[in-house]
């Protein structure tokens, strides 16, 4: 994995190609090392479908402390993260291509389809906060969109960015082969995945369900199917309220 010395990489010409770049500005890069260093987003970075740089904050502050926090206008306690270090940042690595995300609990909720709509950019910047977060500042002049993981808050922004990461690059043409294929995920047609067995075919007593024995492919897939609209009545019924809510507003429109 590049360090925050990729800062210093020339990004002329890096468009021409199908690979999609994606910085990551924080001021944890050591957070970083291992999840971008194994299996599938691994095999994605050494056949340059995605090129992951890494970005210190700090080394965008002049000051003999590298201080990139300081207190709260208004009182209170926390820090913020001062804006001159990620001003800097994003505006040397920022093109008319960029799209540039900020990571907090705040921002519109993380999910598959959003997944889908990142992987068709080129260019993905992602700004991870810390401590209280990013001086506002930062978030009214240079962030295109605000994305949370979910109800919770974290300390930092590092896991929510490689969460991001790995859902998007995932969806990268070319990137999951047959055995990982992503056709059938839970969330793709709004519908959890519909249970998997592999061999033996009995374990401890559990039989693997006749059906997927029979070799009929129009049993197989109306049995998939089955199950899965089954699962996600039961354990998600919120998704297909979803789906028929978006379908309802579609023919409105
Ligand atoms: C302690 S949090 C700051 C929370 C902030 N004071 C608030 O309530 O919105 C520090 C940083 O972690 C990241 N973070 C924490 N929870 C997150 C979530 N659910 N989704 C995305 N990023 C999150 C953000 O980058 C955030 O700036």
């Amino acid at each position: 994995m590049k360090n925050s010395e990729s800062c210093k990489i020339h990004f002329a010409g890096l468009f021409t190609n199908n690979t999609m770049i994606i910085d990551i500005l924080t001021l944890f890069p050591g957070m970083f090392r291992g999840p971008f260093e194994e299996s599938i987003i691994q095999k994605a970075r050494e056949r340059d479908l995605v090129r992951i740089n890494i970005h210190n904050i700090r080394d965008y502050t002049h000051d003999k402390h590298r201080t990139a926090d300081d207190r709260p206008f208004g009182g209170g306690p926390g820090m913020v993260m001062k804006p001159e270090p990620i001003f800097e940042c994003i505006e040397k690595l920022r093109t008319e291509k960029s799209h540039v995300i900020y990571l907090t609990p705040q921002g519109r909720r993380f999910n598959q389809a959003l997944a889908r709509k990142l992987v068709r950019e080129t260019h993905l910047l992602l700004l991870c906060g810390h401590y209280e977060g990013v001086d506002e500042r930062v978030r009214e002049a240079l962030v295109d969109e605000e994305i949370s993981i979910g109800d919770y808050v974290l300390t930092t922004g590092a896991v929510p960015a490689m969460i991001v990461v790995d859902a998007v690059v995932r969806l990268l043409p070319g990137v999951l082969g047959d055995a990982e294929s992503a056709v059938q995920d839970s969330f793709t047609e709004n519908l959890l995945d519909h249970p998997h067995y592999t061999r033996p075919e009995i374990f401890r007593g559990m039989r693997v369900p006749e059906v997927l024995l029979s070799g009929n492919h129009q049993r197989i897939a109306e049995w998939r199917r089955e199950q899965a609209l089954k699962r996600t009545k039961k354990r998600r019924p919120d998704i297909l309220e979803e789906a028929k809510k978006d379908e309802s507003e579609n023919k409105i429109d």
